[in-house]
């Protein structure tokens, strides 16, 4: 709680800064909105993404089984929509939306259960897996470290261990070394400053760990990105950050400069705005994603702070989606169909200005283990893990609305968000209060 105190009062300060210092932006006002917006065009990525211990069930000893097994979640795990056994009709339900791309993690904990030791089932698992995203024309997009390592490495001190990067550099090399020949969009960490924050909120590492934890996940990334591209040459590789309204420089920017000269794409998972309205009512609840507030041109801005901070490299939404309770209707009444095709828009006119925009991935393609409970909903396909032993798949309006834009490459060009944008807001200070993206009349 403290720490959200903390990041809320950062972005305040943040927010008034900019404002008083003027537009950040592109130091000219923005044209008029076009009256059509460009469709997407046939080499567009479109994509759903997951990650493994979220989805997959039948979960091995890790950092996250034990979290669990000591109390520290709100519900207990299960085997949440057990991928493990369901993936093949997963993979067809993702390849009939006619996405691209199928984002997995694959777990370290897995496919190795104690040092220096190699699980063959594991391997065999996302061997089959990888077969059939690929059999189904789809393209896989692998994380190495969506938040989760095995609990032998737990033992050894996890992220407070020097050791741990050489541990991380054994299982990733075989991970790459076995699935290069797959041709996939790689991600070495998921959102690295929510690695840490979670691993301060669960995990054993203290704030004075976290310079080290920075460092050490620099050193895996930069190491392992060289490794890839040595086996795959070509090769796409990002780690993908969760894109903070006007928080940017202060919390993720110290990391990637770190990293900056071994990205081959920016990976950016959008999902919250932040209006002077929401920064008014208070610090966000996080244990209560449904509640953030939803600002579908936010990803606009998003995509606008790093075309400027790398102009030209490609940028993919590797996460973008809409919470809501238990798949209740939201309170503030947005659909799951409104807000994707209202988001695309975004992306269509993101291209249009020239951003180099080359994927979307939703998250997720089913409700799944969010983090310590299965409150917060984010699939096209619904699953009710606690209440419904099926796990039955129910599709959202969603589904045929992702099915219409992946065909069409978009929505239409004469499309009208159903939600207009914030006439000031702080996605991005100044330039989202200051200089705002407007839709025509
Ligand atoms: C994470 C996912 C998570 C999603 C929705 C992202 O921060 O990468 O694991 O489920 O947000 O909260």
């Amino acid at each position: 709680m403290r720490a959200q105190r903390r990041r809320h009062v950062l972005a305040v300060l943040a927010a008034a800064t900019a404002l008083v210092v003027g537009s950040t932006a592109t130091g000219e006002a923005r044209p008029e909105p076009p009256a059509q917006v460009a469709l997407l065009g046939a080499d567009f990525l479109w994509g759903v993404a997951a990650s493994g211990y979220q989805s997959e069930g039948h979960a091995p000893d890790s950092n996250w089984s034990r979290y669990v097994a000591e109390g520290k979640t709100a519900d207990t795990y299960g085997d949440s929509i057990d991928f493990f056994a369901r993936y093949r009709s997963d993979i067809e339900l993702a390849a009939r939306l006619g996405v691209h791309v199928y984002r997995i993690g694959v777990e370290w904990a897995r496919v190795q259960p104690r040092p220096g030791e190699w699980d063959e089932d594991g391997l065999r698992f996302y061997d089959n897996v990888i077969a059939a995203i690929t059999a189904a024309g789809m393209r896989p997009m692998l994380t190495l470290d969506h938040w989760v390592y095995p609990g032998w490495e737990v033992d050894r001190g996890g992220w407070r261990n020097p050791g741990i990067v050489e541990d991380w550099l054994a299982n990733a090399r075989t991970i790459v070394d076995r699935y290069a020949a797959a041709d996939p969009l790689w991600v070495t960490f998921n959102e690295p400053t929510f690695y840490v924050v979670n691993e301060l909120r669960k995990g054993g590492i203290s704030p004075a760990d976290v310079p080290a934890m920075h460092e050490r996940i620099a050193q895996a990334h930069n190491a392992i990105y060289d490794h890839i591209h040595a086996v795959q040459p070509g090769a796409l590789v990002t780690s993908n950050v969760a894109y903070i309204p006007t928080g940017e420089d202060v919390v993720n920017k110290p990391l990637i400069d770190k990293i900056r000269g071994r990205l081959d794409y920016i990976g950016i998972d959008y999902y919250y705005g932040l209006s002077p309205e929401s920064l008014l009512a208070g610090p966000p609840d996080f244990e209560k994603l449904w509640t953030q507030p939803l600002q579908p041109e936010g990803i606009y801005y998003a995509l606008e702070h790093y075309a400027r901070q790398f102009p030209g490299k490609p940028l993919y939404i590797v996460e973008n989606g809409m919470p809501t309770e238990n798949g209740a209707p939201r309170a503030d009444g947005y659909t799951r169909a409104d807000n994707l095709r209202d988001t695309v828009y975004w992306l269509q006119r993101a291209k249009a200005d020239g951003m180099n925009l080359i994927g979307y991935n939703y998250w997720s393609l089913t409700d799944n283990y969010e983090w310590g409970s299965y409150t917060p909903r984010f699939g096209l396909y619904t699953v009710d893990v606690l209440t419904d032993p099926t796990l039955t798949r129910k599709p959202t309006d969603a589904v045929p609305a992702y099915t219409a834009i992946t065909q069409a490459g978009g929505v239409s060009p004469t499309y009208r968000p159903t939600r207009a944008p914030q006439p000031c807001s702080f996605v991005d200070a100044a330039a989202s209060c200051l200089d705002p993206v407007t839709v025509p009349r």
